[in-house]
């Protein structure tokens, strides 16, 4: 492997760049190669100063995330930033890209920080759980002032070039050669380290008052608070001393299991991102135009996506007022964007004008793909996609948007399968993050390549999933919500069901969740398909259909959107249990979390089994990103790890035996790892 730092001296001047890509992350070789280069520069008597440039897309990405948890190797990013900060000579920063984290801890032990246009400048770390662990709560606020630096800090979002200047974090934008510009300053005087510089701190009383503002963060997130108090040491303790304090936070930090969890995210979202099993070399088709078919709930949203993203979309209906409705729930979404402030006039009008609309599928004949959403019927959509089949271009890519049916029967009315896929958002679909790429059995690499691209140019998060029914995040929610149906039988109540997913962390319980979609869609499929639910079936009978009616599990007192609890459900559920024949119980937060969420990670564990989803963490992201599953929990699958799957096993076993109900019984995969001791994290992707 080529060597992470070339070191170089032209006229009196040394220039260190660092090439380890992809991101230059700060790993035991680029360290020791850099502080290797500081002590060159500083033995070498023909040399004034040292320049740190950078290959590739970024200056440096920070810490590597991969090595923590590992035994630190020496040079420690701590002994690097301490050996530029106490440098003889001066160190000049050149930075033409990101700089973020460790990055930018290395950039401010640095004399000068002089950026290229493209600069980006941030600490990241609190996304990770983590805050600034190399001097950066002393140092960045002793650039910008200790109020701004907080503020740094707890967004995570970087500050471009000119706006790093402004605030004091860097010195200077270069247009030209950001090298040549940097030897220049190389060659001046060492000025006061930036450590030195307390004066720059600035007004204590603003800094307080940033930190009340954030009471409310720092007392969930507990990077938050430390990040407070590390930048209230600058104030109070020597330089030394609180960066000795920085550090011993940082090291709880990364020991805590909600850090371990937010890192396993950020891993697990770029590796689903790869499509496991597509050959090397697979190119995605272009795609200039789109249509959608359907202009109700989810094809509005679908075209909405595509229409931000700036590709050209046509929304297709049956007839004109169904169109006519639909452009209106596009341009009313729109509007209320603009009326909010999110939106400007003018992005909303450029984005109305590349949205057209159509009646008839023939008006399809000129996209590259097409995202069917109309009615969850697979007679409407076999018809559909045999109708596509005969009027649009070769290679157009076919997609449905169906939450349950079976993309091979849909592909199987065309004559082309291996262009037909599902891409299945989340509503509400200009909202969620998630795109669950369905790959039926004679997709293409090439079709599945173009949906997962067109995906993320959609700004979503694309997961590549197999053809079952509801595919992973329905098939695992259907788990939930039929135990949550059930622990009311056994005596909880709709407010302790939804209270154990609160505490947990989601935004919403089930039953809360279901009074707001609205009680008559679950009834309505459920009579579909010949299942029932006792109690949400009384409840539709009783005329409670959530909060459109004002009572649905909750009451909803005329203009609030919050559920109080109602006497008459806890007296419907007890009714209705009688006659159902199930013994109500007193029933403890514990077991009404644990019968939520284990029975979906025993799902997880079958769909793992099946192929379904090709890695544990695939499932963790369909679950943070269309759930909104509370990312500091690390999705259900690294939740399970975390809690140990001998104990998910015992549970999961336990609760099968006590109900009578076989599908809690533990997935074979979910026991075998169990026996070997293992966690989901250990099984490889092919
Ligand atoms: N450590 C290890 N690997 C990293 C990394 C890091 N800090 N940053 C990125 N990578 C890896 C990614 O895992 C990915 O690997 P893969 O190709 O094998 O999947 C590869 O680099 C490319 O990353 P992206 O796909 O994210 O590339 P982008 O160009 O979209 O984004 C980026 C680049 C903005 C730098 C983004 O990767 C990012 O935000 N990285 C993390 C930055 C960060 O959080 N830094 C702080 C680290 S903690 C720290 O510094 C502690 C210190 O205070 C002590
Ligand atoms: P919807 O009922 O709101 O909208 C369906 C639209 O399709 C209607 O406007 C209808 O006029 C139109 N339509 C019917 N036949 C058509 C045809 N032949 N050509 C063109 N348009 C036609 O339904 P919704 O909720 O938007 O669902 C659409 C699809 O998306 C379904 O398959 C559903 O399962 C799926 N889905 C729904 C989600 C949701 O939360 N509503 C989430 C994810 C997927």
């Amino acid at each position: 492997m080529a060597e992470p730092v070339r070191y170089e001296v032209v006229d009196g001047i040394a220039v260190a760049t660092l090439s380890n890509p992809p991101v230059n992350a700060l790993s035991a070789a680029l360290r020791a190669g850099l502080f290797d280069a500081v002590r060159r520069a500083e033995a070498d008597p023909a040399v004034a100063g040292l320049v740190i440039a950078a290959e590739g897309r970024t200056f440096i990405a920070g810490a590597d995330i991969s090595e923590f948890g590992k035994p630190p190797a020496s040079p420690t990013l701590a002994e690097l930033v301490a050996a530029l900060d106490g440098a003889a000579k001066p160190v000049v920063a050149a930075i033409h890209a990101a700089a973020l984290g460790g990055g930018l801890e290395v950039a401010m032990a640095c004399s000068w920080r002089v950026l290229g246009p493209k600069a980006k400048l941030g600490l990241p770390e609190v996304k990770l759980g983590l805050l600034p662990g190399s001097g950066g709560t002393q140092r960045a606020p002793r650039l910008m002032g200790a109020a701004a630096a907080l503020r740094l800090m707890v967004a995570g979002e970087p500050l471009d070039a000119d706006a790093a200047v402004a605030a004091g974090l860097a010195d200077t934008v270069v247009l030209g050669d950001l090298v040549q510009a940097a030897r220049g300053f190389a060659a001046r005087p060492k000025p006061q380290p930036v450590s030195a510089r307390d004066e720059g701190l600035g007004d204590r009383d603003a800094f307080e008052k940033e930190a009340a503002a954030l009471a409310k963060r720092a007392a969930t997130e507990p990077q938050i608070a430390d990040c407070i108090a590390c930048v209230r040491a600058a104030f109070e303790k020597p330089f030394a001393e609180a960066v000795a304090f920085e550090r011993a936070a940082f090291l709880r930090l990364l020991d805590d299991p909600r850090s371990k969890a937010l890192r396993h995210v950020f891993f697990a979202e770029r590796e689903a991102a790869r499509i496991a099993g597509l050959p090397k070399g697979t190119q995605p088709r272009p795609v200039a135009r789109a249509a959608v078919l359907g202009s109700g709930t989810m094809g509005a949203g679908i075209a909405m996506c595509f229409a931000n993203a700036g590709i050209p979309v046509r929304v297709i209906e049956t007839d004109e007022a169904a169109l006519a409705r639909g452009m209106e729930r596009i341009r009313g979404t729109y509007d209320s964007s603009v009326k909010r402030g999110s939106l400007s006039a003018e992005t909303r009008d450029a984005r109305l004008a590349l949205i057209d609309g159509a009646v008839g599928l023939d008006a399809t004949a000129d996209a590259d793909l097409v995202v069917e959403a109309v009615f969850e019927e697979m007679g409407l959509k076999k018809q559909i996609f045999g109708h596509l089949d005969r009027v649009t271009k070769p290679g157009t890519i076919l997609a449905s948007n169906t939450s349950y049916l079976d993309i091979d029967e849909m592909a199987a009315a065309t004559s082309r399968p291996q262009d037909v896929l599902g891409m299945h958002f989340f509503s509400p679909a200009n909202v969620m993050k998630l795109l669950e790429v369905v790959r039926a059995k004679h997709t293409s690499p090439e079709a599945l390549a173009t949906a997962t691209e067109i995906g993320r140019k959609l700004a979503k998060v694309p997961v590549v999933v197999g053809v079952c029914h509801g595919f992973v995040g329905n098939r695992m929610l259907a788990r939930r919500t039929q135990q949550a149906e059930r622990l009311l039988l056994e005596g909880a109540t709709p407010e302790q069901v939804d209270k154990a997913l609160t505490d947990f962390g989601f935004r919403m319980g089930p039953f809360a969740m279901a009074d707001l979609a609205g009680l008559d869609i679950g009834w309505r499929i459920r009579r579909a398909t010949g299942k029932r639910a006792p109690v949400a079936d009384a409840l539709v009978e009783a005329e409670r259909l959530g909060q459109k009616t004002r009572k649905g599990y909750y009451l909803y007192p005329e203009g609030s959107r919050t559920g109080v609890v109602d006497p008459e459900v806890t007296a419907l559920i007890r009714r209705v249990a009688a006659q159902e024949g199930v013994e109500q119980r007193e029933i403890g937060q514990e077991e009404i979390l644990d019968r939520l969420v284990l029975p979906m990670v025993n799902e997880g564990a079958r769909i793992l089994e099946e192929g379904i989803a090709a890695r544990p963490g695939d499932i963790d992201v369909v679950w943070l990103h269309g759930y909104n599953w509370p990312a500091w929990r690390g999705g259900p699958m690294h939740y399970a790890d975390s809690v140990g799957l001998l104990h998910v096993v015992a549970r999961l076993a336990a609760f099968a035996e006590a109900t009578g109900d076989d599908t809690l019984l533990p997935a074979d995969l979910l026991g075998r790892l169990a026996a070997e001791g293992r966690g989901f994290a250990s099984l490889k992707a092919d």
